[in-house]
């Protein structure tokens, strides 16, 4: 579907499904005949690719322009090329769909939106970072959407909300569940009254654009307290053991299968001398599954000796042996061993991807599928995995994290999952390979 414009070139529209009765009020809310308009805010919360970001957007833009002239907002994500990704390009379509006239200046990170005599500026801002709060410091605003706000430091969100000092000003806020303590949840929804705000919740359910089978491959990518989050919208606790959809008559084999010959080899790496050195061989099963088909596992501190790198690349070569193995996936802060393995010739190195809870994310909905599978002999790797729990006090304070005991073959099954299994990166590419200049 497109549009003709003057010159006859078929510009691309956003084509819009029925809106959910949520998504309704998410672009209603603001209206004169609303009876919540005059609330100060609203925050979504809730699934994944519930339809929170798409009509937020909109809705914020179509209020802005309503209500003000001449004005600035901001648009904040975690960083600014995911805003211009998940919140812009759509919405640039919609606004052109409705009559506005849309005009990035992207070396200054501004959107200038225009209808007739009406034009206001939307400042793009990234708020990953500490740093972003300062760049929100100077202006002044008349509001301010936030998409994945739970994903940015609460001190850009408080100054961003501080810049709202034009009358009128409106807070638009969304982002998916976090732990229960997160200071998102305790700052902003708990004290959603207090602050007017209003709340909605969305589920899947509320994306009539989605089908049945889309929403099914959603929930199959999440489990454990993930599936909790991002499919039921719930601010569920990460506590207690964090691989509890294990269950070793399911993901333990006793025989290898048939394997995909096509599929390469890897072998992934969790490196220390004081701490265990784990490496795992990874193949990948005809009916899809990877299987971790053996394990190394040096534990310096029970056998009483701790190993060199040079006796690590033996064992290394010595556990590869005559297997075809197309990387060996290793935690890039390993420098000296990932020096010996070089003077040794392996050329084939891969800094691991080390995001702690993305990959813990990643390796729960494997699990959770009976994607990711283990053989027998791989015995620190199925121990490691009933023993593998949330750091309660952490939990707490907010902040999901391991444990850090008994979490080497976990860390190197988890570098295998992040670094290879993430349908974002395209292995094989150069940019991957790691360049730590040694
Ligand atoms: N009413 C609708 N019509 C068409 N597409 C929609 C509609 N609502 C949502 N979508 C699409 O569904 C997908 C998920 O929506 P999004 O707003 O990104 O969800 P969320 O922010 O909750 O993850 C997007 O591709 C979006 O364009
Ligand atoms: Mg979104």
């Amino acid at each position: 579907m497109g549009r003709v414009d003057g010159s006859g070139v078929r510009a691309p529209v956003f084509s819009w499904k029925r809106f959910s009765k949520k998504q309704l009020k998410v672009l209603t809310w603001w209206t004169d005949c609303s009876p919540v308009k005059g609330m100060d805010g609203i925050i979504c919360d809730g699934a994944v690719r519930s339809g929170k970001t798409v009509c937020m957007a909109l809705s914020f833009v179509l209020w802005a322009m309503q209500d003000f002239a001449n004005c600035n907002f901001a648009i904040a994500g975690k960083t600014v090329s995911s805003v211009r990704r998940n919140v812009v390009a759509d919405l640039s379509l919609m606004l052109r769909g409705r009559g506005y006239k849309v005009a990035e200046q992207v070396s200054k990170n501004q959107l200038t939106v225009t209808k007739g005599a009406v034009a206001n500026v939307f400042y793009l801002f990234g708020g990953k970072d500490e740093s972003s709060a300062s760049l929100i410091q100077g202006v002044t605003l008349a509001g301010v959407l936030l998409d994945e706000a739970a994903l940015m430091p609460q001190s850009f969100v408080d100054q961003a909300a501080a810049r709202c000092s034009i009358s009128g000003a409106k807070l638009w806020f969304n982002c998916n569940p976090e732990g229960p303590a997160h200071w998102f949840k305790r700052e902003w929804i708990d004290k959603r009254e207090e602050k007017r705000m209003l709340y909605l919740s969305f589920s899947m359910d509320d994306n009539l654009s989605l089908d049945e089978r889309t929403k099914e491959r959603y929930r199959t990518m999440f489990s454990g307290v993930f599936y909790e989050r991002f499919i039921l919208g719930k601010w569920s606790a990460a506590d207690g053991i964090i691989y509890d959809m294990f269950d070793e008559k399911r993901h333990v084999l006793h025989v290898l299968p048939e394997l995909d010959e096509r599929a390469p080899k890897y072998v992934s790496c969790d490196y220390g001398t004081t701490n265990p050195c784990c490496f795992l061989l990874w193949v990948k099963a005809k009916t899809g599954e990877w299987i971790a088909a053996k394990e190394y596992y040096w534990n310096s501190r029970e056998r009483g000796r701790q190993k060199t790198d040079e006796e690590y690349v033996n064992d290394m070569e010595e556990f590869i042996g005559a297997e075809k193995v197309r990387y060996i996936i290793i935690d890039p802060s390993a420098a000296s061993f990932i020096a010996a393995l070089k003077r040794r010739g392996f050329g084939n190195i891969l800094a691991a991807d080390n995001a702690v809870v993305p990959g813990i994310r990643l390796v729960s909905g494997m699990l959770g599928g009976y994607k990711l599978l283990c053989m027998d002999t791989c015995k620190n790797l199925i121990r490691e995995r009933g023993s593998y729990a949330w750091d309660k006090a952490a939990a707490l304070r907010g902040d999901d994290k391991p444990i850090k005991q008994f979490d080497h073959a976990m860390d190197a099954e988890r570098y295998f999952v992040s670094t290879i299994l993430t349908p974002a990166r395209k292995v094989g590419t150069s940019d991957l390979r790691v360049r730590i200049g040694i």
